[in-house]
């Protein structure tokens, strides 16, 4: 059986590796950090008592600013691969903390190589880079295309970046980048901009809130369905070689679209309700991201199956669903068409 290791379990997408890895008969560990309250939120689904026999799901506490755990994790589980998502992954956010951003979605990343160039284990490594790393590199960016980072968190992901290229080159590990465009869900934060509209929508639409304040509404990103992207992770360390990879869509749509998108879905008039708050905009802004996504459709041989008017439906439906509305229901039909067989709930 194999085992795997997951930095960053209890977010968007290692919620959804876990479960994909469980799937493919995986025994899967995870590292979360320790708070006041569980966080556990988006994998309570599947959790299961580790002490039950043949239990094959195994939560560990640790910090990505804290070695000497991440090292003893690595030592003692030998994972034959390790899945790298946790960060302070908030890109408005590194601007308020750029010092705790370096530490611990950059450095993080060097203390998960070090554990495993220390220990002698042969995992192979899964690097959650991204596409902020081109910031203002002019679109469609690719593997080739040049890091122009436009904030601490990019920065720290470009340093993230290189450590994995150096470490793959100097020690031989088997390392990689996926490169991931933006990809969303209805595990996805709520902060972050697309959850934030499909939930004040549906908050709107329940009476519980009349505006949603918003900052730049002409960025433009390459949104893609978060569970597509997770099967792309693990294609990447599936690979003989290791390599780095931009997983994407290939279609970028402004925020105002999403926003349009979401609320004609919904049958309301985003004018009467949307507003804008200037503490939402960056001091540098990432205009547009639009990725070419080539590369990985001829060597992994994948693709995204949600296209981006499905991916609202599947937002709005679910946050509709989970207040106490009945949705339009397009959302769900399109996942249940698409088959995602080892997704326990959206
Ligand atoms: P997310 O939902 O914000 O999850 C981040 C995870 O990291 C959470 O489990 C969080 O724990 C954990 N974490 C944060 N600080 C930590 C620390 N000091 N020690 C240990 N764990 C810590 O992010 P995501 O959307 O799943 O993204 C996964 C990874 O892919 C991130 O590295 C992100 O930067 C990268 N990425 C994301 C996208 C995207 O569009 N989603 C695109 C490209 C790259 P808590 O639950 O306790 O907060
Ligand atoms: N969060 C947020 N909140 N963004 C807003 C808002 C708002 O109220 N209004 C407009 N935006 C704009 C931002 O300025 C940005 O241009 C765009 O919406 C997307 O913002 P986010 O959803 O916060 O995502 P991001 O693109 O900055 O970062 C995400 O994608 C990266 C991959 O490109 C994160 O998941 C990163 O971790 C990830 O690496």
């Amino acid at each position: 059986m194999k085992r795997a290791l997951i930095t960053g379990i209890t977010g968007q997408d290692g919620s959804y590796l876990a479960e994909f890895l469980l799937h493919q008969g995986y025994e899967v560990h995870g590292i979360m950090r320790r708070a006041s309250t569980f966080n556990t939120e988006r994998i309570d689904h599947f959790y299961v008592d580790p002490h039950q026999a043949g239990a094959r799901f195994f939560l560990h506490f640790g910090d990505l600013s804290d070695s000497s755990q991440i090292d003893n994790l690595i030592y003692n589980i030998k994972p034959q691969e390790i899945y790298h998502l946790g960060a302070q992954s908030h890109v408005r956010v590194s601007f308020d903390i750029p010092e705790y951003t370096g530490d611990v979605t950059g450095l993080g990343t060097t203390r998960i190589l070090e554990g495993i160039r220390r220990s002698h284990c042969d995992a192979r490594f899964y690097q959650a880079s991204s596409s902020e790393m081109f910031g203002a590199a002019p679109p469609p960016q690719d593997e080739t295309t040049g890091f122009l980072p436009r904030s601490p968190y990019a920065a720290a992901k470009v340093y993230s970046y290189w450590m994995t290229v150096n470490y793959r080159e100097g020690y031989g590990i088997h390392a990689s980048n996926g490169i991931l465009f933006n990809h969303e869900s209805p595990r996805r934060g709520q902060t972050f901009v697309t959850r934030k509209i499909t939930m004040a929508l549906a908050r709107i639409l329940a009476g519980k809130q009349t505006h949603l304040y918003l900052g730049n509404l002409d960025a433009s990103r390459d949104w893609g369905y978060a569970p597509d992207y997770i099967e792309a992770m693990w294609k990447i360390l599936q690979m003989d070689n290791p390599g780095d990879y931009v997983i994407a869509t290939g279609q970028t749509h402004t925020v105002r679209d999403f926003l349009e998108e979401a609320f004609e879905y919904a049958g309301l008039d985003p004018d009467s309700h949307v507003r804008i708050d200037p503490k939402y905009f960056r001091p540098t802004e990432v205009d547009i991201l639009k990725g070419d996504p080539s590369r990985a459709i001829r060597e992994l041989g994948w693709e995204p199956r949600i296209t981006f008017r499905e991916l609202v439906r599947i937002m709005v439906d679910a946050d509709m669903e989970q207040i106490g509305l009945e949705p339009p229901g397009e959302g769900k039909r399109i996942l249940e068409e698409k088959k995602f067989k080892w997704l326990g709930r959206p």
